[in-house]
């Protein structure tokens, strides 16, 4: 028996696509919300339906246009506060500011801190998220996160493989953890780019690869893919230290500006990204592999209004 009333899921503009998906797969309609802008530029929200007393899940990525989305995000979390929503879930696939998450020079911002203050403050009882930039986001946050992760729906096209001639590479040694686990499921070793980033550019420097992966396919994993630089430079590495086919896989297709186009040429065999942020056909290529977290989201919101656990949700995968 759920503690909490009915459920309700509402998107704002991010992705709607992807909150259609996720109510198909708990076999109920998306609720009524409007959302649009005045011409002043003001966001306007507002809930059409009837949500006193009900269990809330707002569907909205941190996709760009980024700072739009998390002012859209926070007024439609205020707008369901005052609709007597008995609990509000802010469901966030993607966390943008993700990157910013210490103060690592001086007088510099801790923004993916600021953002989740914001989100509390404007009201969200809980946060739902798959793969954040870095697990310890989580403790920004007073409320509890359920932070679910790609990792095993991004291994299931290697796993008829077996570990066979397969290294599971990670673009840095930040992603160590990532390929470890994913390399697990796989059954595989793993290697690591060491990469320099120089100061605050978007260009970064690839020099070394740790680990074995001459003769072998290789699967570079990421948490995102933002302009491409990583993945590109760590595949240029993998081919220098004598890596074969290879692949990539990564939770989040941020794939800002020419990123497409520099996948595109990348010579990747096939490229696995899921939708927790939209990927528009002209963001598309041919060795580009969409997978849906929709299940995976629907799945977790089931769990959670119905109080069962999340984690038991991997032990099932
Ligand atoms: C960095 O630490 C992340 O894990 C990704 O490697 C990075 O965000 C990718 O960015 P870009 O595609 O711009 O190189």
């Amino acid at each position: 028996m759920p503690a909490f009333d009915e459920l309700k899921v509402f998107t704002g503009k991010a992705h709607p696509k992807l909150a259609q998906d996720i109510c198909s797969y708990l076999g109920i309609g998306l609720g009524v919300c409007e959302v649009f802008k005045f011409k002043n530029d003001n966001t306007f929200v507002r809930v059409r339906e009837n949500i006193r007393g009900r269990d809330v899940f707002l569907v909205q990525p941190i996709a760009a246009p980024v700072n739009d989305n998390i002012m859209e995000l926070l007024i439609m979390i205020d707008a369901a506060k005052r609709a007597s929503a008995e609990r509000i879930t802010a469901v966030i696939p993607y966390y943008a500011y993700g990157r910013s998450d210490k103060k690592d020079q001086p007088r510099v911002p801790i923004t993916a801190r600021l953002v989740a203050n914001l989100i509390e403050v404007a009201g969200a009882d809980r946060v739902l998220t798959v793969d954040f930039h870095a697990g310890q986001i989580q403790g920004f946050f007073n409320i509890p996160v359920d932070e679910l992760t790609a990792i095993p729906m991004l291994s299931r096209p290697f796993a008829s493989r077996n570990g066979d001639n397969l290294v599971v590479a990670a673009t840095d040694t930040g992603g160590t953890r990532r390929a470890r686990d994913t390399a697990n499921i796989l059954n595989t070793p793993i290697a690591i780019a060491e990469k320099q980033r120089v100061a605050n550019a978007d260009s970064i420097m690839e020099s070394i690869i740790i680990g074995e992966v001459s003769d072998r396919d290789a699967l570079v994993v990421d948490d995102e893919i933002s302009t491409g630089g990583t993945m590109v430079s760590t595949m240029n590495v993998l081919r220098e230290f004598g890596a074969n086919d290879i692949y990539c896989a990564v939770t989040h297709g941020v794939l800002c500006g020419d990123a497409p186009a520099i996948m595109a040429e990348s010579g990747a065999k096939e490229f696995f990204v899921t939708d927790t942020l939209p990927i528009p056909e002209c963001k598309r290529t041919d060795a580009m592999r969409v997978m849906s977290v929709a299940p995976l989201l629907g799945e977790a919101i089931h769990r959670i209004h119905n109080g069962l656990s999340v984690g038991a949700l991997f032990d099932e995968v």
